[in-house]
């Protein structure tokens, strides 16, 4: 079983995705849910499953970011998924994790990512770009906000969309589905970097 630690900030969907997914439940274990906010409602969705809650880089925290490499090396995790999470990931982590670490972002990489770029900001960008259509994408990650190279991605139709919020709605849904089949593919080993360009494999 493939060991994961998933980081959140918020609500939590996309745990929750991964969490349901018939396909991934003999495939990954979720050995912990780790987050810069204690009060994040995805902990409360953690707990349903019985999976322990971490919080890190806060006072009375339970890990700090010096120590989140090791802390997941002691877990023996062998994959790190950012659904949701807020923060920088420390540069020694990267290193240790080197394609290891995913993010999910809800746009079309390269366009409409980096620093700021996070939550319903996307969906306005998007909005006011006029673009017609947005997306998922899941990444590898690097030492900077989304530049990692792209893993898979799928498009989102919005050429009659009326708000920002519409394309949230539409865009999540994919998420949903995008992230897990990514963690099955993953599970399965069947994500490879080829000169520079990844690749999934059937
Ligand atoms: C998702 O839109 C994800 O793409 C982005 O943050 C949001 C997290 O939503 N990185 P949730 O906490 O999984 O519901």
């Amino acid at each position: 079983m493939l060991k994961v630690a998933v980081f959140v900030s918020g609500r939590g969907s996309n745990l929750r995705a991964i969490l349901n997914s018939s396909k991934l439940t003999k495939l990954i274990n979720v050995k912990a849910v780790i987050s810069n906010k204690a009060a994040c409602q995805a902990f409360k969705i953690a707990e349903e499953y019985s999976i322990s809650n971490f919080v890190v880089g806060q006072e009375e925290n339970d890990i700090s970011y010096n120590h989140l490499s090791e802390f997941l090396k002691s877990l023996e995790i062998d994959l790190v998924v950012l659904a949701g999470f807020l923060k920088m990931i420390p540069k020694d982590m990267i290193t240790n994790f080197r394609n290891r670490i995913i993010n999910i972002h809800p746009a079309l990489l390269p366009s409409f990512g980096g620093k700021g770029m996070y939550g319903i900001n996307v969906h306005k960008a998007v909005y006011n770009s006029s673009a017609q259509v947005s997306g998922v994408t899941v990444h590898f990650v690097d030492e900077s906000y989304d530049t990692g190279k792209i893993i898979a991605q799928r498009c989102v139709d919005i050429s009659d969309v009326d708000s920002p919020e519409e394309i949230a709605e539409r865009v999540l849904s994919v998420e949903h589905e995008l992230l897990p089949y990514v963690i099955q593919k993953f599970a399965l080993s069947k994500i490879i970097v080829d000169n520079g360009r990844v690749k999934v494999l059937p």
